[in-house]
């Protein structure tokens, strides 16, 4: 359930008229409901409540420092991929006691910096990355609390390109080298074991894949106390999809919860979680202009003025986004391209969408674009990064500011020989 409704005609986020922000803050722009964050979070909370669970709210789902502060204020952590999003986080003042670091990659600097801040869990992706942590923590004269990330070779997620849990997918430990690292792991002075991540992709829609992935991991963490390993944690990932419009329905936190509390109950675990898009997907839209009606041949072209660039979904994953007209209207629909001003064929938004008769200047919003919307952004085709707002109630904030053309290229500069 989200707070985008139409009022008198007009498509609102809570008391705010999205035609009146607009006239504020020119289009395009993404619009947040803060109402729509914290009730997502309480949700996720909810369905978990009475259970030792820490809910690591996934930074990259959307970053922007208000959003933070949201979740932040309704008990979230977070699980950051970056130093940059550590810094996020760190800000918002989500404690370091409830931050968990993952991702594949993570540099020297990046260690450093998150054992400096006393973060809760490295999820530590691979041998040579356990070697790297071992190796900071002792050089700084501590211990790196660690979880291995396994790779349960199970499918799933909503498209190939957000399928994480397949061993032929980067992510996680070999299912077959797990025992065996974590014996590696008790031996090294610089870390210590804490427990057990899985991640196994994004909008997903059913349970089963979830269900197939905990039991193998549960099996294992029975395998590996009877080696001796000491595990108090499980991070579960996150993963659980949103109706997106298109005729998905994904299954609701409690059905999640029941099934994850059946699961792990008789392991006695802190469970910890890292949902993104579930709380930050439907809390935001992108609302845009139409610049030009343009009539092709065989179709008829909606070119509005956000981009490929603005929203990444479509182009890279195929995504749906349901797209509404601001004001309401009656009048019959018609099939409709919707497409941005970038020079890719792939920055469209829908293909043959069916929509009311629009004009230039008319504005539409792009449903559901809170998660990997704005934080998915570039500045191709050297288009200003749109403003982000935060409606709260009748009240409204820019927390992003859409930057000059001269902000853009201020960091850049031509060396000397070039006259
Ligand atoms: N934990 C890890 C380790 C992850 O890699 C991700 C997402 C999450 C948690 C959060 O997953 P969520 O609850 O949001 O599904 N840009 C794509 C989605 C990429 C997901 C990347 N990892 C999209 O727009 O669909």
């Amino acid at each position: 359930m989200h707070h985008f409704q139409y009022l008198n005609g007009v498509l609102h986020a809570e008391d705010v008229s999205l035609a009146a922000i607009a006239d504020a803050v020119g289009t395009p722009f993404y619009v947040y409901s803060e109402a729509t964050l914290r009730r997502h979070m309480r949700v996720f909370r909810k369905a978990f409540a009475g259970t030792d669970a820490l809910v690591a709210y996934s930074v990259k789902a959307n970053s922007n420092i208000a959003v933070l502060k949201i979740l932040a204020s309704e008990g979230a952590g977070a699980d950051v991929v970056s130093g940059g999003e550590l810094m996020r986080a760190l800000k918002a003042g989500i404690a370091p006691s409830k931050i968990v670091f993952s991702g594949v990659g993570k540099t020297r600097d990046e260690i450093e910096a998150a054992l400096a801040a006393g973060i809760y869990q490295f999820n530590v992706e691979s041998e040579p990355e356990l070697e790297a942590i071992d190796a900071v923590a002792q050089t700084k004269n501590t211990r790196a609390p660690i979880a291995f990330r396994i790779n349960p070779d199970v499918a799933a997620g909503g498209h190939a390109k957000i399928s994480t849990g397949k061993s032929e997918d980067k992510f996680g430990v070999p299912w077959s080298r797990a025992r065996d690292l974590y014996k590696k792991a008790r031996d090294l002075e610089g870390v210590e074991v804490k427990g057990v991540d899985v991640h196994i992709g994004s909008q997903i829609s059913e349970l089963a894949p979830f269900e197939a992935a905990f039991r193998k991991v549960a099996a294992l963490i029975a395998d590996l106390r009877s080696d001796g390993a000491t595990i108090e944690r499980l991070d579960l990932g996150g993963g659980l999809g949103i109706p997106y419009g298109e005729g998905a329905t994904p299954p609701h936190p409690e059905a999640y919860a029941d099934m994850i509390k059946q699961v792990t109950e008789p392991l006695d675990l802190q469970l910890i979680f890292e949902p993104g898009r579930m709380i930050a997907g439907n809390a935001g839209v992108l609302v845009a202009s139409v610049i030009y009606l343009k009539e092709g041949e065989a179709k008829k072209f909606l070119i509005i003025d956000a981009g490929m660039n603005d929203l990444i979904r479509p182009a890279l994953y195929d995504a749906w986004h349901d797209i509404w007209p601001v004001r309401e209207t009656a009048e019959p629909r018609e099939p409709f391209d919707v497409v941005g001003p970038v020079c890719e064929s792939s920055d469209r938004f829908a293909a043959a969408r069916a929509l009311p008769p629009l004009a230039a200047g008319d504005l539409v919003a792009l449903m559901s674009a809170g998660a990997y919307g704005a934080s998915q952004t570039s500045q191709y085709n050297t288009r200003p990064l749109i403003p982000e707002v935060l409606v709260n109630g009748a009240r409204l904030a820019v927390i992003r500011n859409r930057p000059a053309h001269e902000d853009m290229i201020a960091n850049e500069s031509a060396p000397d020989w070039l006259g």
